[in-house]
């Protein structure tokens, strides 16, 4: 581990040259992601995936009966995560954004969903995985961290910003979200439950008065959702390739490319991706989420595709706001440490996904490793340039994997341009982004970048496909 570590939101502050003022920002469309889209723990043990894989694109209906060992709370949830009564449109329920063949995530690769009372608005952020979840602490701003070694910093919670304690309090957030499932109120949702066909299930849940208080019968329905995802094996099966290799089970020997890659991983002087995404025993006796369930400032690149930031003033900057509020600035730009800190995610399955990062600005795993590399040596690859002139013809070697491919004479590039320049100290300064000098040599060589992409696919479940499959035998020698 890097003995930096994240700085704390009262952390030293490290001064970070290069900031240029937003308001020349102007519309920025070369680092516009899509809004259009393709189509599209315990000690590790390998265990079969429980729900039985629907079909993409559209969403998916609930498992076909069989003898449930669910809890009847359990058993609730099962059936009103699938319900897409359950929502203003009629048309939306959790799975239609977290879907069971997809590791409960979308199965398109839009950065964000549509959703709302008539399923044309943007949300604001993409849809994470809900897979090892069940493990994730509630938030606090002084988390001890599962290492053991690194400062206690912002760690645990759900959603990109640590701002919902429970599952149970996350999931009233989609409910009643106008972009999400949009419920008129959390009485509007619990008369659609009693309406529905499983209500008797609920009263055998909860008891036979449970529709009797619409807040109480609120709060039991959002703990079914819970229970539900806490108790359903499809939640966490532990089943990657990795989970065989940390088990020293039949079919887990990694093979040379993916042992190199683990090496990249975890090597503070190259990829350093562990000093985060933490692969060692974690909190509440699990191992190997890939998380230490902290939050650092990255500066990922503003994504020009969500209509929210069509408005120039508009930052999402995670913990600190706006959909946050309890860690919010004194007054616009004050100092705060909380700007722009997200959460480390797990690794699993990500190489199943197919948008990244809070904003979902990029759509490929190897982009994302490119630009962990890049970011501070060619930022122009990353961030868009403003003042220049655009080149008639790319120079030979300018590379295509970049959110900008676009090479300009002159001109500034706008580095880090989603975070208000105030909250630029608050960036994070570890490997592989420590700060270095546009133009220095990148970190990871080819080598280890191609190696890190082979291990990070050993991570994903056994019932999921990857998103962009390697080439055959590209993972081998
Ligand atoms: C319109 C798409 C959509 C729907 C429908 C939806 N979610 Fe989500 N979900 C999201 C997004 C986006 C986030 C990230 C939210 C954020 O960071 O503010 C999220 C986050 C979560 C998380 C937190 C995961 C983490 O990594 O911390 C949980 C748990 C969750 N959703 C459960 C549910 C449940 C249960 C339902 C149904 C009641 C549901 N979601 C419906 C889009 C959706
Ligand atoms: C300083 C801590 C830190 C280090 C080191 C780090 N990450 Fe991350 N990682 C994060 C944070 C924080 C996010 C979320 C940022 C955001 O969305 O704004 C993230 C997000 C990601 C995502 C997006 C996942 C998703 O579900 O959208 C991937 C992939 C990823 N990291 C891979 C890596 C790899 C590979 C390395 C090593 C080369 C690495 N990370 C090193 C903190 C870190």
């Amino acid at each position: 581990m890097s003995e930096e570590r994240r700085s704390g939101p009262k952390g030293p502050a490290v001064t970070r040259a290069g900031w240029i003022g937003l308001a020349v920002l102007a519309a920025a469309g070369a680092a516009g992601g899509a809004l259009v889209s393709c189509g599209g723990g315990g000690s590790a043990a390998a265990l079969p995936a429980a729900s039985a894989p629907a079909a993409a694109g559209s969403a998916p209906a609930a498992p076909a009966a069989a003898p449930s060992t669910l809890s009847l709370a359990a058993q609730v949830g099962q059936k009103m995560f699938f319900d897409k009564n359950l929502s203003g449109s009629g048309a939306m329920s959790c799975a239609s954004c977290h879907d069971p063949a997809h590791a409960y995530a979308p199965a398109n690769d839009l950065s964000v969903q549509l959703g709302g009372e008539h399923m044309d608005k943007a949300g604001l952020r993409a849809v994470p995985s809900l897979r090892y979840k069940d493990v994730t602490p509630p938030y606090a701003d002084l988390l001890d961290n599962p290492d053991g070694i690194s400062v206690p910093g912002p760690g645990g919670g759900f959603a990109w910003d640590g701002r919902a304690g429970t599952l149970a309090a996350q999931a009233r957030l989609p409910l009643l979200d106008p972009l999400e499932m949009a419920n008129a109120s959390s009485t509007d949702v619990v008369k659609k439950l009693q309406a529905a066909d499983y209500a008797p299930l609920v009263a055998k849940a909860f008891g036979a008065k449970v529709f009797d208080d619409s807040d109480a019968a609120f709060t039991s329905a959002l703990q079914a959702l819970q229970a539900y995802q806490l108790e359903d094996k499809s939640f966490h099966p532990y089943s990657s390739k990795f989970d065989l290799y940390a088990a020293n089970k039949i079919g887990g020997t990694l093979t040379p490319a993916e042992t190199r890659g683990l090496k990249v991983f975890t090597n503070p002087a190259t990829g350093n991706c562990a000093s985060c995404h933490y692969q060692g025993a974690g909190l509440n006796g699990s191992s190997a989420l890939f998380t230490d369930f902290s939050y650092e400032a990255i500066s990922v690149p503003r994504n020009a595709g969500i209509p929210a930031n069509g408005d120039l003033k508009y930052f999402d900057m995670g913990v600190c706001g706006p959909l946050r509020t309890d860690h919010a600035p004194a007054a616009p730009n004050a100092a705060n440490g909380f700007c722009g800190m997200f959460k480390a995610p797990t690794m699993r399955n990500v190489a199943t996904r197919q948008a990244f990062f809070h904003n979902g600005v990029m759509h490929s795993l190897e982009q994302v490793v490119r630009f962990y590399n890049t970011r501070d040596t060619q930022p122009e690859l990353w961030y868009p340039t403003v003042g220049g002139t655009p080149k008639a013809k790319n120079d030979p070697g300018f590379p295509a994997y970049g959110l900008v491919t676009t090479q300009y004479t002159g001109g500034k590039v706008q580095k880090y341009d989603d975070l208000p320049p105030a909250y630029a100290t608050n960036i994070d300064t570890q490997l592989p982004m420590d700060g270095r000098a546009a133009g220095s040599a990148p970190p990871m060589s080819e080598q280890d970048i191609a190696d890190l992409l082979c291990f990070l696919n050993t991570l994903s479940d056994a019932d999921t496909a990857p998103a962009t499959p390697a080439k055959p035998g590209a993972c081998v020698n």
